[in-house]
């Protein structure tokens, strides 16, 4: 491991529990590799715009009106940043069944025709280094991993699609659970998220 780069994206500043588990996903990394390079990205402190009817053909279409151009060239930072890491930590908790939009639209600017993913004969292709490990932190209300409330987890299957359209398919999820179900239950799943971190990432060595 060489360069992680950390993707918080929660709107609740220090009492985000994905952001505190990140964390401590990241400072295990350094640990393991003092060396490594982090590069941080906070879609809360600096988000992502939407894309508007007066940015979108600078990540779908050719780019020529100065809104297009500043969008043309978010997006290619974003992939340069995504680029040169070779390991992902995501903070991403579930906001009604799916993603933060802040994070919807940072997928909105990587997920770009010809530069991230292409289509060919073969159907669609993901043009980044299949060699990328990602660990995403999922931190949620309730409980989705299991019982009647799985089938409304659009979070989960919905980043992997995200991140396996564009050639990333290495992704393990860990969970924060029940967070709204009482300070013993949210204590219990941020202890339970730390044990899952130590085994994947002293496993890994990465
Ligand atoms: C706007 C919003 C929407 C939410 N939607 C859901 C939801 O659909 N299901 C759920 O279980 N929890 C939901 N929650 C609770 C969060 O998933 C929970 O508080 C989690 O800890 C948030 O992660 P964070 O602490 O890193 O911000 C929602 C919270 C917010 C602020």
């Amino acid at each position: 491991m060489n360069h992680i780069l950390v993707i918080n994206s929660s709107a609740l500043g220090e009492a985000s529990v994905s952001r505190h588990l990140v964390g401590s996903t990241v400072q295990r990394m350094l640990e393991l590799n003092p060396n490594a390079v982090v590069t941080y990205r906070d879609l809360n402190d600096a988000p992502v715009p939407h894309l508007t009817s007066a940015t979108v053909a600078g990540i779908r279409a050719v780019a020529q009106t100065q809104d297009e151009l500043a969008a043309q060239a978010l997006s290619d930072e974003l992939i340069a940043e995504l680029k040169a890491a070779d390991v992902l930590v995501i903070g991403a908790p579930m906001y009604n069944f799916s993603i933060p939009s802040s994070l919807r639209s940072w997928f909105d600017y990587v997920l770009r025709p010809r530069v991230t993913f292409a289509y060919g004969a073969g159907g669609v292709q993901g043009l980044l280094s299949s060699d990328m490990r990602v660990i995403v932190i999922e931190s949620r209300g309730g409980l989705y991993s299991e019982g009647p409330t799985k089938a409304m987890d659009f979070q989960e299957p919905y980043l992997r699609t995200l991140l396996g359209f564009i050639g990333i398919t290495d992704v393990t999820f860990i969970h924060a659970e029940r967070i709204g179900s009482g300070p013993e239950a949210r204590e219990l799943a941020i202890e339970t998220a730390k044990s899952r971190i130590e085994e994947v990432v002293t496993v890994s060595g990465r």
